[in-house]
């Protein structure tokens, strides 16, 4: 069973980094940036696969988790879940960040695509839409 935490605030998903991973998880990031919540990841994780789209973000990212063996650093597009596929076949946590203020479709997406494969046990989303949407909610029907 999945639990999903959908935050904004920045300071709180990297808390959230530190506290769901636990000894051994094999973890993805998607929208890694300079690696600020990737090295509180990798903490405890036995891996943790990040994925950081731009160019000049990931040329950061890769310096900053050099001497992590635990962490593999993709310039990719966290949609291409292949990657993920030929290094595990079992995820038990995803954390999604791709601008705390971008579209909701992108992280819903990204949600749902890591769901439907993985079911990993956490998934945590960065995004302040959603919290705006969630925030309101008052029923939802069990589908
Ligand atoms: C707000 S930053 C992430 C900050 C990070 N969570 C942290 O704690 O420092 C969002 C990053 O997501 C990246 N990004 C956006 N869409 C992406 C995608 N589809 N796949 C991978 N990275 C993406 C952007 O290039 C940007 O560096």
């Amino acid at each position: 069973m999945t639990r999903s935490h959908v935050v904004f605030d920045v300071g709180l998903y990297r808390r959230l980094a530190e506290e769901l991973v636990r000894d051994g998880d094999v973890v993805v990031e998607v929208g890694a940036a300079a690696g600020d919540t990737t090295v509180r990841l990798a903490e405890r994780a036995g891996l943790v696969i990040a994925f950081e789209k731009s160019r000049e973000m990931f040329e950061i990212l890769r310096e900053r988790v050099e001497g992590l063996d635990n962490v593999v650093a993709l310039n990719e597009d966290g949609f291409e879940i292949g990657e993920v596929l030929r290094r595990t076949e079992d995820v038990d946590v995803v954390f999604i960040d791709v601008g705390g203020g971008a579209q909701p479709r992108l992280p819903l997406a990204l949600w749902e695509a890591y769901f439907r494969v993985f079911e990993p046990r956490e998934i945590v989303v960065r995004n302040r839409r959603l919290c705006r949407l969630l925030g309101t909610v008052e029923f939802v029907e069990e589908v």
